[in-house]
């Protein structure tokens, strides 16, 4: 069975990160992967995860199995982060949340329910997004389709370009968008641009499949909802894949949630059964630990009140970064402008590094990037910023 099989190609991202971890070079420089690293380029775990991992110690009385769905608690408040616990949406019932092993759990139990419920339709995704979102559509059976959604000479968002593509896609198809922090450029819709995104994609019959996996990591945990909140409107249905890996900071407890919204509560139950069913078939239930810490942290006024500031704290690092970065480049490279470097959101930046120039810095300098040209910022430090963007100017 084995003796005939072809070596499969390194992932994306994490090939590169493992590429990284091999490399002998003292100065070596990491910005594939998206974790946030401190300033001493650690990535830490926040002090609320920590005191929540204690009381559970003393609280937790059994590892026995969670639900299909996980945790009761966790679900909850995972949905009301996303939506306000007065939210119709949540006040009607009519919208279901399951616990998943991370944010690409969720995108796989949500593709895996589209393609039970709806053989046909197929995911259009943004050009260029997450490496990982039409490998993990296509592992679902899903056929994974682009529309235009970011111009390298403004880099900034096409909307108009967008909006038409959307215009034109079948109706019942599902469209995947991400809710900030777009990944891998940066450029978010305004929040003018998201009204208009939602009213094309409602006006179309097209189903929104939301990725949230930088919520408070752009400009704060409801502003970041913002381009979402333009979604929920009366009637509606939606998909939302949320992560607790980057806010959290929980990156390999695989901790997130799949929230579906149907147009009532009944259907919205029913639905459930069918995602329990591919949950089932899959990996069964999720894992606690995770989801025991999320809702540690959320139901309790001090643990909120830490990981708020905390939060902040990441989100002010990334964003000073994305600052020195783009004043740097600016002093080095005096002919281009870098300003967009520090107007974009959340971790990743795009460069506009070629795949060669991308090469040429791994090869010769020891700087990882992804080979689409994203930055994750997030990997700079005071100590490193100065080499690095000497090491970019010279292959620009
Ligand atoms: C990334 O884009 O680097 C992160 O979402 C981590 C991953 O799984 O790729």
């Amino acid at each position: 069975m084995f003796q005939q099989v072809e070596q499969a190609p390194p992932d994306a991202i994490l090939g590169l990160n493992e590429a990284f971890q091999r490399d002998p070079a003292t100065d070596k420089i990491n910005l594939t992967v998206g974790v946030f690293k401190d300033a001493s380029g650690k990535t830490p775990v926040l002090n609320c995860v920590k005191e929540a991992e204690r009381r559970l110690v003393q609280s937790e009385a059994t590892k026995s199995y969670l639900g299909i769905d996980g945790m009761p608690k966790f679900d909850e408040l995972a949905r009301n982060l996303l939506f306000g616990e007065e939210h119709e949406i949540v006040t009607s019932g009519r919208c279901a949340t399951l616990q998943t092993p991370g944010g690409t759990g969720a995108l796989r139990v949500a593709a895996d329910l589209v393609k039970k419920v709806s053989a046909n339709v197929k995911i259009w995704c943004s050009d260029p997004t997450w490496p990982n979102h039409p490998s993990v559509f296509r592992a679902a059976g899903m056929e994974s389709v682009t529309y235009p959604y970011f111009d390298p000479a403004t880099n900034s968002v096409k909307i108009d370009e967008m909006l038409n593509a959307v215009r034109s896609m079948p109706s019942g198809d599902v469209i995947c968008l991400h809710a900030c922090c777009h990944n891998p450029t940066g450029a978010d819709p305004s929040p003018e641009q998201w009204k208009q995104i939602a009213d094309a994609v409602y006006e179309q019959g097209l189903i929104p499949l939301i990725d949230f996996a930088y919520q408070g990591f752009g400009d704060g945990l409801q502003e970041d909802a913002a381009g979402l909140h333009e979604f929920c409107r009366p009637g509606c249905e939606l998909i939302v894949a949320s992560s607790y890996s980057k806010n959290f900071g929980l990156y390999r407890e695989r901790i997130g949630a799949l929230s579906i919204v149907a147009t009532d509560e009944d259907a919205a139950q029913r639905v459930l059964s069918q995602a329990k069913i591919c949950v089932r078939t899959n990996y069964s239930n999720p894992p606690a630990h995770g989801a025991g810490i999320v809702a540690t942290i959320l139901e309790d006024a001090d643990l909120r009140a830490a990981w708020e500031s905390e939060l902040t704290e990441m989100r002010d690092r990334i964003n000073s970064m994305r600052r020195q970065f783009s004043e740097m480049m600016s002093a080095k490279c005096p002919q281009r402008d870098f300003s967009y470097l520090a107007e974009g959101r959340g971790m990743f930046s795009f460069s506009g590094l070629t795949a060669e120039q991308v090469d040429l810095l791994r090869e010769k300098h020891s700087v990882y990037i992804v080979r689409n040209g994203r930055i994750n910022v997030a990997g700079m430090t005071d100590d490193n910023i100065e080499q690095l963007c000497d090491r970019i100017a010279s292959v620009l």
